[in-house]
């Protein structure tokens, strides 16, 4: 045998394995999800998501100062919601002294570099546990869409640099960049909730923020899983109305519509690898079936090389540690 092409060679050592590497994780790559909750020294423990916590804003506020002097530099909030504030409406979601807008202000004033994206979508608010407001069993597109524009409007105000809407309501790109242009928000970038799918995976967020469905479910917003060509057409459409980022979500079970997106588009691309793909590699990992660290490395580089510039990932913290 004399082969003239040998592709062992390029796998003999680490030092050759890491001089021909294609994807390197970086602190860079991570937006940080951040769940905040009312009180004073809160730190709950989510029971589907091992080691990831509620916080209240005066813990938010080590937090965030935490995550800097690490080199994380984006974080991506979320606010529970106390179900007595909760209704149809989203009277809560643009109330400026919200737990959410004091959240941005928190974070602003204690690590003022801090990037900080919003979650803009109804569920956490709503008594349905919907996305939008519910009219006879109806998500109802058009009214939701001016909530949502008012609550983008709201966390601009209170400081966002980005809102990140995650709703998927038809046409509300377009109605949040022209409010946010309109009333002179002309720096808050949008990253679009693109390519979202009607996943089982948001399963413990749904603990996290105790905002599952009251009744059904989101496939009549959310997208199904089956399909491919509406993530092109969601991801172009939100770019042509104004999105400055796109996100694909779920992760990993998504990886084909990454790099479908990738090829697609000129923006960034962001993936969600979201809490039930947290939730599993911790699960394995403590039951001794799965390697935490291997996996979860071997996940983040894989969404990196399908395409992802940009990882919402719960594991943020645990990967950079690890890079050392
Ligand atoms: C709100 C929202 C959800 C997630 C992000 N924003 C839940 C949902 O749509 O039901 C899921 C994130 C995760 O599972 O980590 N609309």
């Amino acid at each position: 045998m004399h082969p003239l092409i040998r592709n062992r060679r390029l796998r003999t050592n680490e030092a050759i394995r890491s001089l021909v590497r294609e994807t390197i994780i970086t602190p860079n790559d991570f937006l940080v999800p951040l769940f905040v909750v009312e009180g004073k020294g809160v730190k709950q423990e989510i029971p589907s998501m091992p080691n990831y916590f509620r916080l209240s804003l005066d813990l938010l506020e080590k937090e965030v100062k935490e995550l800097w002097a690490m080199g994380l530099k984006s974080v991506l909030l979320f606010a529970m919601v106390p179900e007595n504030l909760k209704d149809n409406k989203g009277k809560e979601a643009v109330n400026p002294k919200g737990l959410m807008q004091r959240a941005i202000k928190t974070i602003k004033n204690a690590c003022p570099e801090m990037l900080v994206m919003t979650d803009v979508a109804f569920d956490p608010y709503s008594s349905y546990g919907h996305d939008g407001i519910v009219e006879d069993g109806i998500i109802i597109n058009d009214d939701s869409v001016e909530i949502l524009t008012e609550m983008s409007l709201s966390h601009a105000e209170a400081g966002a640099d980005f809102v990140a809407p995650s709703d998927m309501m038809d046409g509300r790109i377009l109605s949040i960049r022209e409010a946010l242009e309109d009333e002179g928000y002309t720096n808050v970038g949008i990253m679009a909730y693109s390519a979202k799918y009607a996943s089982a995976f948001y399963g413990p967020f749904r603990d996290a923020l105790d905002s599952a469905p009251g009744f059904g479910d989101k496939k009549t917003y959310q997208m199904d899983y089956a399909n491919r060509l509406e993530a092109i057409r969601e991801t172009e459409m939100d770019i042509d109305e104004g999105a400055d980022i796109v996100m694909v979500k779920p992760g990993l079970c998504y990886l084909d519509i990454v790099r479908e997106v990738r090829n697609h588009v000129d923006v960034p691309v962001a993936v969600y690898q979201v809490s039930g793909e947290y939730a599993m590699v911790k699960a394995a990992a403590e039951k001794g079936w799965l390697d935490h660290d291997a996996v979860m490395m071997e996940q983040l580089t894989a969404i990196k090389r399908a395409g992802a510039n940009i990882i919402a990932s719960y594991f943020a913290k645990d990967a950079v540690k690890l890079l050392g």
